[in-house]
């Protein structure tokens, strides 16, 4: 029996979770509900794909996404954990930590009204501890239905506080990243990564992509809202257990620059990341959890 064939009969749901081969042959869960569709990659707790019933897909996905063990997955929500960004004194640990490079193991699928839940595990072990040294269990819940509603469960399982910064780093498709906006960010603290880790304040209500747009907003646990008037809907982002949001578009230059991103691809996507970065990465007791979640929802006009 292959591994496809055993995680279908242990956790597979006729007509609603199904395990396939993915692009470059990664295992998948594709789910089917009356409330929406999904798929979730196993490599790094992946979610690909979100399409609630009537509507078009969510997130962006890149057509030059690499899709290989060792590499992270371009689009979507990747997980960023421990660290975010590149790690501060470490120029050789990956970017966004190791976890969406991992496989994750499955722990439960079920139905959950119209929709379904489905819930991933990753342990620490020897390999993560050599450049993390904690002992941890993440627990990531998708909950797929007419919202996504992603919790990442941190659970520090060592006899030591340890603290880590995490991020859902999601991606939504737009019909012209020029013509969107975002709200909820108004007066709030930013790190301008794209101009030169200046720290500034959000005064203009509207975020507006008109420039490579790389600001991590610290202490914010604000509800945003993504207006797209060319696909005809909001999307909102609501969190908790988040002190810090992350909105990015590389434009023109940095796109070129991504091996794993169409040189246009840019006009098609914005990010608005759930994290605890920086002055909000989480500092968490032995024996304790952390639990940070985004809700996603998508109305059209
Ligand atoms: C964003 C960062 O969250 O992720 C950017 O703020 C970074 O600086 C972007 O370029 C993409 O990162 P990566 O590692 O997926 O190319």
């Amino acid at each position: 029996m292959t591994e496809l064939e055993k995680l279908q009969n242990r956790f597979g749901i006729t007509g609603l979770a199904r395990f396939e081969e993915g692009m470059g042959g990664l295992p998948r869960i594709a789910l089917t509900t009356p409330a929406a569709d999904a798929t979730v990659y196993l490599h790094g707790a992946h979610v690909a794909h979100y399409k609630p019933a009537g509507q078009r897909g969510v997130l962006f996905m890149s057509a030059a996404s690499q899709y290989r063990t060792g590499r992270p997955i371009r689009g979507g929500v990747p997980i960023c954990f421990p660290w975010f960004a590149a790690r501060a004194g470490d120029p050789d640990a990956p970017m966004h930590g190791f976890v969406r490079l991992g496989d994750w193991s499955v722990e439960s699928i079920q139905r959950s009204g119209e929709g379904a839940s489905v819930v991933l595990g990753f342990k620490s072990n020897s390999a993560t501890k050599m450049s993390f040294n904690a002992d941890f269990e993440l627990r990531y819940h998708i909950l797929v239905g007419p919202k996504l509603d992603l919790t990442l469960e941190v659970r520090n399982t060592g006899e030591r506080e340890f603290s880590f910064e995490a991020a859902l780093h999601t991606y939504f498709a737009v019909a012209d990243s020029r013509n969107i906006t975002i709200d909820g960010l108004q007066n709030t603290e930013y790190v301008a990564k794209s101009e030169g880790m200046q720290r500034k304040t959000q005064t203009d209500p509207l975020i507006r992509i008109d420039r490579e747009v790389d600001r991590v907003y610290q202490n914010t646990q604000a509800t945003c809202r993504l207006e797209d008037p060319g696909f005809g809907r909001t999307i909102t982002v609501e969190k908790e257990n988040s002190n810090t949001t992350v909105v990015w578009n590389p434009w023109i230059d940095k796109a070129a620059n991504m091996a794993d991103f169409g040189d246009e691809e840019w006009t098609g996507m914005v990010c608005i990341e759930t994290a605890n970065s920086a002055e909000n990465a989480v500092h968490l007791p032995a024996g304790q959890a952390h639990r940070m979640r985004a809700v996603i929802q998508s109305t059209p006009h």
